[in-house]
């Protein structure tokens, strides 16, 4: 069903929770920690379509300082510090959230895989062997918009300070 679809090139970022639930998301709202996003298309009427359906769909968005974004972030799918990623842990599939202990990181509650949404989600720990792929995003009237399907950077599993990261 197209509910299911995934991203594609055109869909609008809204809210996945709370009271603003299917209203595209706003710069006001973003920050440090992930805003949850769900791609919206339209179904086959042209009517907007909230791709929630598919658990995978989920999307995480932040906003940082432009210079704290480091390669292999896509700067091209940036808009004013903000970027946006798959929410779903390449190791095993759980959703990934907020890390508390290391404010603008996440952590997988699963197997305490962690990644740096500043640095391509690329993976800071645990067993995930692949960064979170991101979303490349622009902005029209006000509104994040995909600019492009998810893309996977393939890059290594580095051995950092994961000891700091989960306690
Ligand atoms: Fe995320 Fe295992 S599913 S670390």
């Amino acid at each position: 069903t197209p509910g299911k679809l995934p991203a594609i090139p055109g869909d609008i970022l809204v809210y996945a929770d709370g009271d603003k639930a299917g209203q595209p998301i706003q710069d006001a709202d973003l920050g440090i920690k992930a805003t949850r996003a769900w791609p919206q298309g339209k179904d086959k009427d042209g009517k907007p379509l909230v791709k929630s359906e598919e658990p995978n769909n989920l999307l995480l968005v932040f906003k940082f300082a432009e210079s704290d974004l480091k390669a292999p972030t896509d700067l091209k799918g940036v808009v004013d510090g903000v970027v946006a990623y798959s929410a779903i842990c390449q190791h095993l599939g759980c959703q990934v959230g907020d890390n508390n202990e290391v404010p603008g990181t996440l952590l997988c509650p699963c197997h305490s895989g962690a990644y740096d949404p500043k640095q391509g989600c690329k993976v800071i720990g645990g067993p995930p062997p692949r960064p979170l792929p991101q979303l490349p995003i622009k902005q029209e009237g006000g509104q994040y918009i995909a600019a492009g399907p998810l893309e996977f950077a393939y890059f290594g599993t580095t051995d950092t300070d994961f000891e700091k990261l989960v306690k």
